[in-house]
């Protein structure tokens, strides 16, 4: 039995496969158009899907959707409702996209793919639970969700039990901590829905003691934390609710400055509205968590939803809350809500027994050798097989990864014990804000010996999910990943997930005396990470990346016409 989990039309458009309960093909709709965070319909994802299990559309028996359109629909009136006539602008802009996309979803399902099956509607952070504790090694687990806004919520927690799901309490709009984080992330001139992850690794720039930092208090203002970590935005500080902006002149006025320039400087003070922002973040968290641990007594933690990607907060929940094991799956922001419908859809709705638990993030497009190799060949590309040095590699094998980080299928590797290599991927190959630390990865069974990780190392590690310390004596041997914190975003490598990947860094352990790669997502700033044979090489050709590894071959830029395009002028938020 196949289901199809689609999520779309808001950002991270996505489709997620299921046969008999187990994931075996996802892939964000942006890899296969190009164009970062689509939200458009996601029919390449879908096409890919379909081709891996060489099944058409119609054998899929029930297709599900990542939320319910029409209690969504219900919300953004009664806002535009209350903000009267402060919204009229943005409602009118808005309803185009209503009419003719949101509300005709089935009708588009059906038409874009020819599909008479079973179409089914989840709610949203119902798909966002399922999402995590369905695919989780936990057949108990609490849940977690907190996200910008579904329908109307915007956080929720409840209990994981086999193939059951029971949400027990609620936050509903405007109150909302991933929009709290969006609107500072706006007010410090990032994207929003793309640029939150920038403002959390800004955060360790700043001032983290809530006693001095100033905007630590100021902040306060705007949020109304109780002891069960439910919270309230004052709204007089926001105008999402009306706008397609964020902040409100009050907010600025409270913060001090106007909001900053799109690529204009980073001051001090931004830095430490950052830092406030993750200190009020994680404070937020970890009272909800010790509430949660009380009311569902259950050791284990499952989280979902866009705020789940603070992986800086994530590396500390185990130690400021009693829980003891933590799941995570690599996608936990609304692209992961396809598998999420979908695992709802086959195990709670269908009441099938979990069988699958997700092992790996490779679950996207995957070309074999022969395939790379016709590619070289009809571009005249050279390439040879290949040896190593101290140099930047592309490396391109397996199924792209699932979710935003680049985890040994579509990274970009290089030597972390170089000072300058930091520097030298920053400027001559991902075009990178400064500010901006490089990830290690080191193999789960080395971990313990250079970071100060939880034990045993949770699951999501493995995902880039945890941000833990390195250990002090290591800060000076690996400079390139240790963040100016003394943390670093590790990704954890066992051999039975990427044999490849785990054997070159033990290799490259041999040769350096430290298992440890720098491993940064194969893309320039502002664009996807590279999918194909082709975007890879693009990819190179544009920047300075000085071999290229895919598959079993080995591409030299240097062997290669130069002057294709400049990556430079490109990059952007
Ligand atoms: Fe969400």
């Amino acid at each position: 039995m196949y289901v199809l989990g689609i999520s779309c039309y808001y950002h991270d458009s996505s489709a997620a496969l299921l046969k008999n309960g187990i994931i075996v093909a996802a892939a964000q709709e942006e890899r296969f158009t190009r164009k970062k965070h689509d939200a458009s319909f996601p029919i390449n994802a879908i096409k890919y899907c379909l081709k891996t299990q060489k099944i058409t559309i119609n054998e899929i028996s029930h297709i599900g959707f990542y939320e319910k359109p029409l209690l969504k629909f219900e919300r953004v009136l009664s806002q535009n409702l209350e903000t009267f006539p402060k919204s009229f602008g943005t409602f009118l802009s808005s309803m185009p996209s209503w009419i003719n996309e949101k509300l005709r979803t089935i009708k588009t399902i059906r038409k874009m793919l020819k599909y008479q099956g079973d179409v089914l509607f989840v709610e949203h952070h119902l798909a966002h639970a399922a999402s995590s504790f369905l695919v989780s090694p936990f057949t108990e687990a609490a849940i977690l969700t907190v996200d910008g806004v579904g329908e109307w919520t915007t956080t929720t927690y409840g209990y994981g039990k086999n193939n059951n799901i029971e949400l027990i309490k609620e936050i509903k709009f405007p109150s909302s901590l991933g929009l709290l984080y969006s609107t500072i992330t706006a007010y410090l001139g990032f994207s929003v829905n793309n640029s939150e992850y920038k403002v959390m690794g800004l955060s360790s720039y700043g001032n983290m003691n809530k006693n001095i930092n100033e905007y630590y208090k100021k902040l306060k203002q705007v949020i109304d934390i109780k002891e069960d970590g439910s919270f309230r935005l004052d709204m007089d500080y926001f105008i999402f609710h009306y706008a397609n902006k964020m902040p409100s002149k009050k907010l600025c006025k409270l913060l001090g400055n106007q909001i900053r320039k799109p690529e204009s400087e980073i001051t001090k003070n931004h830095k430490d509205v950052a830092a406030a922002l993750q200190i009020i973040t994680e404070e937020v968290l970890t009272k909800i968590l010790n509430h949660v641990y009380k009311k569902i007594k259950c050791k284990n933690i499952v989280l979902a939803g866009g705020v789940a990607l603070n992986s800086v907060y994530n590396g500390k929940i185990l130690k400021n809350t009693s829980f003891k094991k933590i799941w995570i799956q690599p996608d936990a922001g609304d692209g992961g809500t396809s598998i999420g419908v979908a695992s709802y859809i086959y195990h709670t709705i269908l009441g099938n027994k979990r069988n699958y638990v997700l092992k790996n993030a490779y679950l996207g497009p995957e070309y074999s050798a022969k395939q790379i190799k016709s590619f070289l060949d009809k571009n005249n590309i050279e390439y040879s097989e290949f040896k190593y040095d101290n140099y930047v590699i592309g490396w391109f094998h397996l199924g792209m990864e699932w979710g935003p980080r680049a985890l040994g299928a579509r990274s970009i590797l290089s030597n972390p014990c170089n000072p300058q290599m930091q520097e030298i991927l920053n400027q001559k190959v991902k075009h990178r804000e400064k500010f901006r630390p490089f990830a290690p990865v080191v193999c789960e069974d080395d971990a313990s010996k250079y970071f100060e990780c939880d034990n045993p190392i949770p699951k999501p590690t493995g995902y880039m999910l945890m941000v833990y310390p390195v250990i002090k004596k290591w800060h000076k041997k690996i400079p390139a990943v240790t963040h100016i914190d003394g943390s670093g975003r590790l990704q954890t490598i066992r051999r039975d997930q990427n044999n490849l990947y785990y054997d070159l860094i033990k290799e490259f352990g041999k040769l350096s005396s430290i298992p440890i790669l720098i491993n940064t997502s194969f893309n320039i700033r502002g664009e996807p990470i590279v999918c194909t044979p082709y975007d890879a090489y693009k990819c190179m050709m544009g920047t300075e990346i000085d071999y290229l590894v895919m598959g079993k071959f080995l591409i030299k830029r240097e062997d290669n016409p130069k002057d294709i395009w400049n990556s430079e002028k490109y990059a952007k938020d």
